[in-house]
């Protein structure tokens, strides 16, 4: 017998990308229920080859529900995880509602899956942002060789960051400026089609964004508190996968040879560096894929012991649904929770 699983935004783009990863991971469940705000009861989403038809989270009763996939927006998570929780299902959130809380493990399973052990407290665990994910994926190994002082960051963020209106609204403006209508922005604070937006989240006191801070505040609480990094993130007109330009300042020597060597062995990183045409990857190629992309490595002649690359995976996946899966197959793998159609 396997596990009840229940997926809170199932019809937005994490949750349906959740619902086909469970299922090309043959994820341990017995039944899978598809969740998501009234007005999308009885709206149909695909797992596998079967289809399943959406319910209402708010009458949905939890209580023989082992773990709860939940992307709706921190307002519903805010309102939601505590009680999906207390009612003994484990919740793996995927909004930045919990991701501070020092009762919740943040995590990404490739770098600290044995903090995963306090989750208890809440019954909450809380899965980073999509940018911090692939960036501390790529971070750990080198982190652990040559133990990493500073980290200068410029992200290149796609449009499905923002959820599928965002994505409407990438393809909508393009339409419109190839048939000259009006071009309006809504989602996003400034037209999106052709352009790019050096503004992801709100403005916080000190000039960042909440998404620059969010980067610095969970790379610390992932992989080491010492860690200094600074952030730019930037929306551009691509719909999957976000990349990254990425500047690491290490304690120790470290050539940009050695991070090839020991990235090409680290879990969950493909590295693709060839030094010509094309020999990088790229949103596009990502786009669908588990790995995080690691291409144009080389040595960074202006510090002392310092690298520079660039990094994209498929925010959708690593960046969300896959590392929320990894996540609940370390609950199961680790046997750190038992289906409750068993216990009883
Ligand atoms: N996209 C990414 O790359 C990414 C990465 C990391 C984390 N996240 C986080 O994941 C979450 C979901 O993002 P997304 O991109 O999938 O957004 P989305 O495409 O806009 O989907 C939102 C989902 O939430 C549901 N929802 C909204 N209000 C609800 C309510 N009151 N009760 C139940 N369900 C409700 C929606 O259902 P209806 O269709 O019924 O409205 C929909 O299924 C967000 O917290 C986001 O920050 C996203």
């Amino acid at each position: 017998m396997g596990y009840k699983v229940a997926v809170v935004g199932a019809t937005g783009n994490v949750g349906r990308e959740i619902l086909s990863i469970l299922d090309e991971r043959g994820f341990p469940a017995d039944e899978v229920v598809a969740l998501a705000s009234r007005k999308s009861q009885g709206v149909e989403v695909s797992y596998g080859d079967k289809t399943l038809k959406v319910k209402a989270l708010e009458t949905y009763d939890f209580s023989d529900t082992d773990i709860c996939l939940m992307s709706a927006g921190g307002a519903v998570s805010k309102e939601w995880s505590p009680k999906i929780g207390a009612q003994g299902c484990v919740v793996i959130d995927n909004s930045s509602q919990w991701r501070t809380d020092p009762d919740v493990p943040l995590i990404v399973p490739e770098v600290n899956a044995d903090a995963i052990v306090g989750f208890t407290k809440k019954n909450i665990i809380a899965n980073p942002n999509c940018s911090t994910a692939q960036l501390v994926v790529a971070l750990k190994p080198l982190h652990d060789a040559a133990t990493i002082k500073r980290v200068v960051v410029s992200t290149y963020q796609s449009v499905s960051g923002a959820g599928k209106d965002a994505m409407d609204e990438l393809f909508s403006q393009t339409r419109a400026v190839f048939v000259s209508d009006p071009v309006e922005p809504k989602k996003f604070p400034k037209r999106i089609a052709f352009n790019l937006i050096p503004q992801i989240d709100v403005f916080m006191d000190d000039g960042f964004t909440k998404e620059e801070w969010k980067m610095v505040v969970e790379t610390k609480k992932i992989l080491d508190p010492k860690i200094k990094l600074v952030a730019t993130c930037v929306r551009v007109p691509v719909f999957i996968s976000h990349a990254e330009s990425v500047n690491v300042e290490f304690e120790k020597e470290l050539s940009a040879e050695d991070a090839r060597k020991i990235l090409r062995e680290a879990p969950g990183i493909l590295v693709v560096d060839t030094r010509e045409p094309g020999g990088y990857t790229t949103p596009h190629e990502a786009a669908g894929e588990d790995a995080t992309y690691i291409s144009r490595l080389r040595d960074d002649p202006t510090v002392e012991n310092g690298i520079a690359f660039w990094c994209v995976s498929d925010n959708l996946r690593k960046g969300a649904a896959l590392n929320a899966v990894q996540i609940a197959e370390v609950l199961v793998n680790r046997k750190l929770i038992t289906a409750r159609s068993k216990a009883a």
